[in-house]
């Protein structure tokens, strides 16, 4: 007896359900699943398998349009080259991000289980928001820095960087080797991302902010894609040449330089020039999850709507007059588009992310935190860096929940006690590292 259709189709249910999350995924999320490429070898000098772009798309880590990119350059090269400047981006991307979240409460380990996605990934949050602007600054950053290197193939060298000479006239600098090449890495980086040459199509049609986004599906992606840009756009921030000086050793009459492109912090590269001083581009991005750097997008039946924006004094004086027709603007107002400034864009608010979510995503429990009472998190308290940074403190990290205060011994190399117990020798001249006991805690 043949099944009845219906049953057939019932029988199939699980398939369909699972088929519908998928592709139900695949136009929410916004595509960071590139960033499961961290757990392969970047191996720049290997030629690619030839199914790997395909492979990369069938196991949810490429969607379509990086799918094609990556066939695109391998089939142009013989080696990996670009995907080995990918694989490196996405290690990066993990290790920037988690070193600079310890101190909060939610500190980027979630990206280990990409492609695999947590909830708070999945849809339009502050953390989703970040992790795009922190991997799109990451990805302009290493794929520049390749470029410059040699190992993307038909990639030219930047041009010579002028500011420098503009902001210190009075310094000799002898400019040498091939420059890193910014606009070529930040071009080929919204390549990748699939949104490659789309602005300048929509600058000349329409005035900013005046076509509306109809389907959500279309919204989720426009604010992926801002919040991308505002990363990509923040590589700015990271121009910089490296020196060596020349001359006895003293004067430094000459300094030969190249251009680098740091994601470091500035303080980690010694004797360089740095385009802008003022923003080192780590802090830049951490800022950008503080709440004044955030807006909230609006979507509704009528479809993207804008994003919120504090009301100024004016809009208030404009709003208590009642000969004008102005709404009354008491605390936000909603402006149409997007934002020019730099700032990210979310939409659903933030879990707490004090407790284990799934099962799988860990909670605040065993994450280090200073006691409040402690010199450094009075510091942090005297300082007015972001509500954020306060989470470090344990009446913020612990949720409520006590901590336990410990002794841990670390060896001298540890990175936790070189500070503390490093001492020069004399003779023979070498560093001598003790290991050090320090206290710290911890949430129960
Ligand atoms: C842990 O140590 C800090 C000083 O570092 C102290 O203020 C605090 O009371 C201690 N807390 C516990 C639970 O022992």
């Amino acid at each position: 007896m043949r099944p009845a259709p219906l049953l057939l189709l019932l029988s199939q249910a699980p398939l369909l359900l699972l088929l519908l999350l998928i592709s139900g995924c695949l136009n929410t999320c916004g595509a960071i699943q590139w960033l499961g490429l961290y757990k392969l070898e970047a191996r720049a000098d290997r030629p690619v398998q030839s199914n790997f772009c395909q492979a990369m798309q069938s196991r949810m880590i490429f969607d379509l349009s990086q799918a094609k990119f990556c066939k695109k350059w391998t089939r142009r090269a013989a080696k990996a080259a670009i995907v080995s400047s990918l694989i490196e981006a996405s290690k990066q991307t993990l290790a920037l991000c988690q070193q600079q979240f310890r101190g909060f409460r939610w500190n980027c380990g979630v990206l280990e289980h990409v492609p695999e996605l947590a909830p708070e990934l999945r849809t339009l949050t502050a953390e989703q928001a970040l992790v795009h602007a922190m991997s799109g600054f990451v990805l302009a950053t290493t794929l520049a820095n390749d470029c410059a290197r040699g190992v993307i193939a038909n990639c030219p060298c930047g041009a010579e960087p002028r500011w420098l000479r503009a902001r210190w006239p009075e310094v000799r600098f002898s400019l040498e080797g091939c420059h890193t090449n910014l606009r070529m890495g930040q071009r080929l980086a919204r390549q990748f991302l699939g949104f490659a040459g789309k602005r300048k199509r929509a600058r000349r049609r329409r005035p900013r902010g005046r076509r509306t986004v109809k389907t959500f599906d279309r919204f989720v992606k426009k604010v992926n894609r801002h919040n991308y840009r505002v990363g990509i756009r923040a590589t700015k921030h990271s121009e910089a040449v490296r020196c060596k000086c020349h001359g006895s050793s003293a004067s430094c009459t000459i300094r030969t330089c190249h251009k680098v492109l740091h994601q470091r912090g500035i303080q980690m590269i010694p004797s360089a020039y740095v385009r802008r001083y003022e923003d080192d581009p780590i802090d830049f991005l951490i800022n950008l999850y503080d709440k004044q750097n955030l807006r909230r997008t609006i979507f509704d039946e009528r479809g993207y709507q804008g994003y919120e924006e504090r009301c100024t004094e004016a809009d208030r004086q404009a709003g208590s007059n009642p000969l004008a027709a102005k709404p009354l603007c008491e605390s936000y107002k909603v402006v149409p588009g997007l934002p020019r400034a730099s700032v990210l864009l979310f939409k659903e608010h933030s879990l707490d992310y004090c407790s284990r979510r799934e099962d799988v995503y860990p909670g605040t429990s065993n994450r280090e935190c200073l006691p409040d009472g402690s010199p450094e998190a009075q510091q942090i308290l005297a300082s007015d860096t972001g509500e954020r940074r306060r989470e470090i403190l344990c009446s913020v990290m612990c949720c409520g929940r006590p901590y336990r205060n410990v002794t841990v011994s670390y060896p001298g190399n540890h990175p936790d006690c070189k500070a503390k117990s490093c001492r020069l020798l004399q003779n023979p001249f070498r560093v001598d590292c003790q290991p050090c006991v320090l206290s710290k805690s911890f949430c129960s």
